[in-house]
Formats: structure tokens, C-alpha cells, sequence
């Protein structure tokens, strides 16, 4: 469904009075097939955000190109592309910067639903309700404000909004980095549920093998802006072979 065909970030960067290009993302082809599920997984600054970013059409890459269905969205913005929205949707790692301080939860949640479903009212509200459920969150924070939530809450809200569109594909970018290994877990096995009953691919982007390993039958290991390995390990850490996610492996819990 969507394909990165040689994209590439790069930015100018200052160093010792000159400027000179920095590659945060090597020429790279991705592709996501519907409802798989995929991990790109580096250490901090190895390009995976940049690479997110450009995949969901919100960076333009310096060069090379994004297809959704065939169709480029390269750099066409997926806030103002609604068609392109409503497809592909987006978890970050700090909820509550993610969800409006002034904003509800049903209006947190809303938000999307209004802009890119326009239900009637009555409708809008029995989904938001059903989502609210569905993430096990209780219906009396319905009208707490983000700030009011633990950090588990605010994910779960983040995940509500994101999958409230029923998108084809969500990347989580550190999504569950920062929260305690229950809650964590928690979060991680809800992800696994809802994508046994409603079909939609997931790119967790993630520092960590062990989320990569238990999330994604594919996992992309990424190295100073480059893809150096692919693996479709169905949980079978032993198909690693380059020495970098040899190490991410071993640093395993
Ligand atoms: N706007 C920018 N200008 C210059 N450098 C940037 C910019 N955005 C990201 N970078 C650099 O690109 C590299 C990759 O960043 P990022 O994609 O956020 O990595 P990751 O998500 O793997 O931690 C980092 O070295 C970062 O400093
Ligand atoms: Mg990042």
C-alpha cells in the first residue's frame, strides 16, 4: 500500500564554519504491504523520526519519492491532505504533548472524527464512547482534560484518536518509550488486539528490540541513516546476522 522508493533526507549543517550537508537518511526503499506489521528499530539519531516523518508525507524528502497506493504524497503534508489523513495516522512518544492541554478527552478524540468523518452528533458520540471502551478507559475521564490523566491514559487516549478513523496504517514513533514495563505491556497487548479485529498495518519506530521483537513480524534494523539489515523474524531473534543488530539483540532484556 505504501512505498518509499529511494528517499533521502538531508540538511545543512554548520561545522567548524563551513556548511556541509548532513545525511540523516540514506537513499532508502521501504515498503508496507496492508495489515503487517513492521519495526524500525536504531539507537537515538539514527534517522528513524526523519524516516517517519517522510513515510506519513509530513517531511519532504530531499529526494526520492513516498507512493500510497501508487499515488505520490511526498512532502504533501498528511494535516492538510485529509484523503491522505484519514489512511495514515501517527502515536507519538509524549502523550500529553501530543493531546491539547485544553482540549477534553471526548474532544480529544472527537477531533479527528470531526474533521475527516463529519458525523452527525449523536453518532460521533457513540464512537468516541465505543473507542473509550475499546482502549479501557473509563467513561467518567470523559471530560477530564490531559493533564488529569496518567501517562498510560493519555497513550491510550493518543491510540483512541489515531485508530478512531480506522486508518490502513499507524506508526508509532517511541510510542510506549517512558512508560513503566506494565503499563507498557498493557498498551503493547491492546495494539495486538485491536489489530486482530480490525485489519491495519503498524510501524512501531522504537530504540528498543524488545518492542520491535514482540510487535513486528518485520523488523528494519536502522544505522547512522541507513537500513543495514531487514528481517522477517516472527519473534526469531537468531535471523539477525549484521554485527549492529547482533548488539541491539544481545542488549536485550
Ligand atoms: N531539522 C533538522 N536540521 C538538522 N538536523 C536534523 C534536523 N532534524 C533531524 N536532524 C538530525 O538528523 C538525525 C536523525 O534524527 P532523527 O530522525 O530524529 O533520529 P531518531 O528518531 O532515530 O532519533 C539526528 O542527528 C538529528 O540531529
Ligand atoms: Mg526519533
Amino acid at each position: 500500500m505504501l512505498e518509499a522508493v529511494r528517499v533521502e533526507k538531508s540538511y545543512a549543517v554548520r561545522t567548524q564554519g563551513r556548511m556541509k550537508a548532513f545525511h540523516a537518511v540514506r537513499p532508502t526503499s521501504f515498503r508496507i504491504e496492508e495489515g503487517a506489521s513492521y519495526a524500525l528499530v536504531g539507537e537515538s539519531g539514527s534517522g528513524k523520526t526523519t524516516l517517519s516523518q517522510i513515510l506519513m508525507g509530513l517531511l519532504p524528502p530531499t529526494a526520492g519519492d513516498i507512493l500510497l497506493d501508487g499515488a505520490s504524497i511526498a512532502g504533501k503534508s498528511a494535516r492538510r491532505d485529509r484523503n491522505v489523513a484519514a489512511q495514515l495516522q501517527m502515536v507519538l512518544q509524549d502523550g500529553k504533548s501530543a493531546l491539547d492541554p485544553r482540549f477534553t478527552v471526548y474532544d480529544s478524540i472527537a477531533e479527528p472524527i470531526r474533521n475527516l468523518l463529519k458525523l452527525p452528533r449523536e453518532k460521533e458520540r457513540e464512537l468516541v464512547v465505543s473507542l473509550m471502551q475499546r482502549m479501557e478507559l473509563s467513561e467518567k475521564h470523559l471530560h477530564n482534560r490531559a493533564g488529569e490523566l496518567s501517562g498510560g491514559q493519555q497513550k491510550r487516549v493518543c491510540i483512541a484518536r489515531a485508530i478512531a478513523v480506522s486508518p490502513r496504517l499507524i506508526i508509532f514513533d517511541e510510542a510506549v518509550s517512558g512508560l513503566d514495563v506494565i503499563v507498557r505491556k498493557h498498551i503493547l497487548d491492546l495494539l495486538k488486539a485491536l489489530r486482530r479485529e480490525r485489519p491495519c498495518a503498524y510501524l512501531f519506530v522504537t530504540h528498543d528490540m524488545d518492542v520491535a521483537m514482540y510487535m513486528a513480524e518485520t523488523i528494519h534494523v536502522m544505522k547512522e541513516g541507513e537500513i543495514v539489515e531487514r528481517v522477517t523474524c516472527k519473534g526469531n531473534q537468531t535471523l539477525f546476522v549484521h554485527p549492529y543488530s547482533r548488539l541491539l539483540v544481545s542488549s536485550m532484556a
